[in-house]
């Protein structure tokens, strides 16, 4: 091998070990960035003494939601992502109307034609404890169904799943945000 030939092969080989060192830190980067948890930390409006905590994890066919609240009376509650993520009123209502990014009628979780926002009913038992666990297949971290920096509302009264937009689900009893988690 002569010497200009031993240059370039080289040169060569130098190239191909940052092409896959580039490569491997793109992969790496893209993994740091895309969001598998999320969670909400709910906290009683005013009047109110339900809390808990709300958890979100990407899942093979959707979001996995894990919901534990304390506080409530028992039975079913209205249970939503609202549009903001905004509980700075002592009411609740500054989180807005159900999360709905894609134009549709008010629904159940099972419905392909609902708010995405729709998480249904969550049921307290007699110690006024509730537990929810279910995958989601509508809600998202990424794209326009993102649930990301969106409220969660717990209500009142039992969302009855038809009456538009709301549910008729009554008073909101506790607001978290939903943020990024580790
Ligand atoms: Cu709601
Ligand atoms: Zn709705």
């Amino acid at each position: 091998m002569n010497r200009s030939r031993f240059s370039a092969t080289v040169v060569i080989l130098l190239v191909l070990c940052l092409s896959v060192a580039i490569g491997q830190m793109k992969h790496e980067a893209m993994g740091q960035n895309a969001i598998s948890e999320a969670i909400a930390v709910l906290q009683p409006t005013k009047g109110s003494s339900v809390s808990g905590i709300v958890k979100f994890e990407v899942v093979d066919n959707g979001v996995r939601v894990v919901a534990d609240l304390t506080g409530l009376a028992p039975g079913k509650h209205g249970f939503h992502i609202h549009e903001y993520g905004d509980c700075s009123s002592v009411d609740g209502t500054s989180a807005g109307g159900h999360f709905n990014p894609t134009g549709m009628p008010h629904s159940m979780p099972s419905s392909d034609k609902r708010h995405v926002g729709d998480l249904g009913n969550i049921v307290a038992d007699s110690t006024g404890t509730a537990h929810l666990d279910y995958v989601d297949t509508m809600i998202s971290f990424t794209g326009p169904n993102s649930v990301i920096g969106r409220g969660v509302i717990v209500h009142e009264k039992e969302d009855d799943l038809k009456t538009q937009p709301t549910g008729n689900a009554g008073a909101r009893l506790a607001c978290g945000v939903i943020g990024i988690a580790k």
